[in-house]
């Protein structure tokens, strides 16, 4: 199974070759085989010269201020702060799992809740690992968000999926599968990512719309649909429309800002029930186009419409910085420092949760390796569970934020 999707080849230098080597792979429902490049953006520097982000806003040291946990920093501005966690490596690695509980007041199953995982087969689900999750969040007094129901990501829908599904059953199927997990949770979840990654520019519709295989089937009405359909079976629910590629200053990211922001208000125009956006915020170190400004500016116009805002997978590529662990540590604080800075001063921002929290989990790993195959540093945890100054970077925004 390939977790593959397309991408301009711009971002496919910021691949290893065997990622690469996985384009050529069809997907199975005919999307086309692609990776998850569309991620990584072409960063403005040399790729055979990398160079760090200027110094930040603060450029600070990143000094901490003690040992007090991201989730209570977070808490104590109105915040809440948490990660993508994998079953296994909780269930696995105490270690992991104690780091868990101390930073984060609220966790999102990194795979469990994806249809790949949920679905042995077109009529039935098994909700043992996210089960298992759930269980460790109550257990634990965490929060517990799920992601996601709607998705066309080929590496993550199951082996049949391509060979079942078709224009008779689609509708069906999408909304049984919605009304059976999201009741499954009802009234014990804190929110959803109903539709993932719905807008992709190149695909050439002037809305913006990807083509999936949902759309294809059910028409440009299904993502109203996904959530009407997730709101009937939990009303208590935060249902969260979650993208990707809206942070830099680019023609591709504002192109994107645009769409995403005229799907918000068409769905809000329509009545349809959705509350949250969900940006993703996987940033890169060395990405130098950066605009705080024009962000700042695109969340006022989404907490116009009514909306609250999630930074739901945040995480800082290092592959393109330096091998020197200093170096390449300064400059991922740095990118964690500038964008919360920026994103948190808009106080409809109400969460923000690092997609992982240990270098030791990252699916960053596998799909943004670096070429000299030095183990990546994207998150405020080492693959010791040691803080770095990317936690200090963390814990500052959290501390200069203001009130929710
Ligand atoms: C990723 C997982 O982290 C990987 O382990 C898996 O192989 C592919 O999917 N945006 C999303 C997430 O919304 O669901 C993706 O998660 C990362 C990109």
């Amino acid at each position: 199974m390939n977790y593959l999707r397309s991408h301009t080849s711009a971002s496919e230098r910021l691949f290893t070759r065997r990622q690469t080597l996985l384009l050529g792979l069809g997907g199975l429902t005919g999307l086309g085989a692609s990776t998850l490049a569309h991620q990584f953006m072409n960063p403005s520097f040399n790729l055979t010269q990398p160079t760090l982000n200027p110094p930040t806003l603060n450029n600070f040291n990143f000094a901490s201020l003690g040992n007090t946990p991201l989730r209570q920093r977070a808490a104590n501005k109105g915040l809440i702060y948490g990660a993508a966690v994998r079953q296994y490596a909780v269930s696995s690695d105490t270690q992991f799992a104690q780091a868990v509980v101390r930073e984060c007041a609220m966790i999102v199953p990194e795979w469990e809740l994806k249809w790949n995982f949920l679905r042995p087969t077109p009529s039935t689900f098994d909700f043992g690992p996210a089960d298992w999750l759930f269980n460790f969040a109550q257990t634990n007094g965490l929060l517990f968000r799920g992601h996601t129901l709607i998705w066309h990501e080929v590496g993550a829908l199951p082996q049949w999926f391509g060979s079942v599904v078709n224009f008779r059953n689609a509708r069906q199927l999408f909304l049984d599968h919605i009304t059976t997990v999201v009741n499954h949770y009802r009234g014990r979840i804190h929110s959803w990512d109903v539709v993932n990654e719905a807008i992709h520019i190149p695909d050439g519709r002037s809305n913006g719309l990807r083509n999936t295989p949902w759309l294809n089937w059910l028409g440009e009405d299904y993502i109203n649909l996904a959530f009407r359909t997730a709101a009937q079976a939990d009303p208590n629910a935060m249902l969260v429309y979650n993208d990707y590629g809206l942070d830099y200053d680019t023609p591709q990211d504002e192109a994107k800002r645009n769409a995403v922001l005229r799907l918000l208000e068409r769905l809000k125009a329509q009545g349809t029930p959705i509350h949250a956006l969900g940006i993703q915020a996987h940033l890169i170190g060395g990405e130098t186009r950066f605009n705080a400004q024009k962000l700042r500016n695109f969340l006022t116009e989404v907490a116009n419409l009514g909306l609250k805002i999630l930074i739901t997978e945040i995480d800082v590529t290092d592959n393109q910085l330096p091998i020197n662990i200093q170096a390449r540590d300064q400059t991922v604080a740095g990118v964690y420092q500038d964008y919360l800075a920026t994103v948190l001063n808009e106080r409809a921002v109400v969460a923000v949760l690092n997609w992982g929290l240990s270098d030791r989990y990252t699916w960053l790993t596998e799909f943004a390796a670096r070429s000299d195959q030095a183990p990546v540093r994207p998150l405020p945890l080492d693959d010791q569970m040691q803080r770095k100054l990317a936690w200090n970077a963390m814990s500052n925004a959290f501390n200069n934020a203001p009130l929710r």
